[in-house]
């Protein structure tokens, strides 16, 4: 069941490597979340393409494979438009290698030594995630205010392409394992360890990059991410009860429906662009 056409954008961002490094109002945590979120996509979008890829072929629907060559795009563009953004964290002298090889290499032993299924699984609940992240950034403007301008389009226009192509990974999964129990078990379990290990990842990456940043123990910017993440707009509270729902035996990405937001973001996206 997919609900939602998919259109490749390829928008081509621009990105300043004099921006500030805090460039999410000036909060060194906030700013450092997201810059470790952008040096995870690289490997990551690319191994969501090719676990899907993995099982295009023997899929008849033909609404479906359109919508697998739209994802397909999607992600690459954005894997494109992301190495840009994290070319300008090198500038700043950010490890780039590094903080990405946090999630390149995990994704890499996966890949050798787990299922073409688990890895499939592995992208349907990280697309769920990100579906999640991208519903709460347009859906509650006090998640990206305060953020520099460019950057923030360039998050406004991933989270538009990543809910629209949200239900995918999750349809061709459906079809790959065609038992239900199998799949159930599959998804929940994979969504366990996958969670699990990105947080550890996403962790690391942000502590380093603050230790770096000489931001570690600086309580007021503390104070202010805490109030960020846990309060007001409550990122990961909000985002942990979506995140939940994924366990429910018959859950679709699309049962929350949120395409609307697609419709005012895009129609916003193209006004920038042709202004
Ligand atoms: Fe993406
Ligand atoms: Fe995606």
């Amino acid at each position: 069941m997919t609900e939602s056409t998919i259109e490749r954008r390829n928008l081509r961002m621009v990105f300043d490597a004099e921006r500030p490094r805090f460039w999410h109002s000036g909060n060194a945590r906030i700013s450092r979340f997201y810059d470790a979120l952008s040096m995870s996509f690289p490997p990551g979008e690319k191994s969501f393409i090719e676990s899907v890829r993995e099982f295009a072929e023997g899929i008849e629907d033909e609404q479906l494979q359109k919508d697998i060559q739209g994802f397909i795009r999607q992600e690459a563009d954005h894997t494109r438009e992301h190495a840009r953004y994290n070319a300008t964290l090198k500038a700043q002298g950010v490890d780039v290698d590094f903080h990405t090889s946090l999630t390149a290499k995990p994704v890499e032993l996966t890949r050798r030594y787990l299922s073409p299924k688990r890895n499939l699984a592995r992208t349907v609940g990280m697309e769920h995630i990100t579906a999640i992240l991208s519903d709460l950034a347009l859906s509650d403007p006090r998640v990206l205010e305060g953020a520099d301008e460019q950057v923030r389009r360039i998050w406004n226009w991933h989270a538009i392409e990543e809910i629209e192509h949200k239900g995918v990974a999750f349809d061709v999964f459906e079809r790959a394992v065609p038992n239900k129990l199998e799949r159930y078990f599959l998804r929940t379990t994979v969504m366990l360890w996958s969670t699990l290990g990105y947080s550890v990842g996403m962790t690391t990456s942000i502590t380093l990059m603050l230790w770096q940043d000489r931001k570690l123990f600086d309580i007021r910017d503390w104070g202010q991410a805490f109030r960020f993440f846990w309060i007001r707009p409550a990122v990961i509270p909000r985002a942990f009860g979506r995140w939940l729902a994924y366990f429910r035996p018959g859950f679709h990405p699309w049962q929350h429906d949120n395409r609307e937001l697609v419709e005012t973001y895009a129609a916003e996206l193209d006004r920038a662009e042709n202004a």
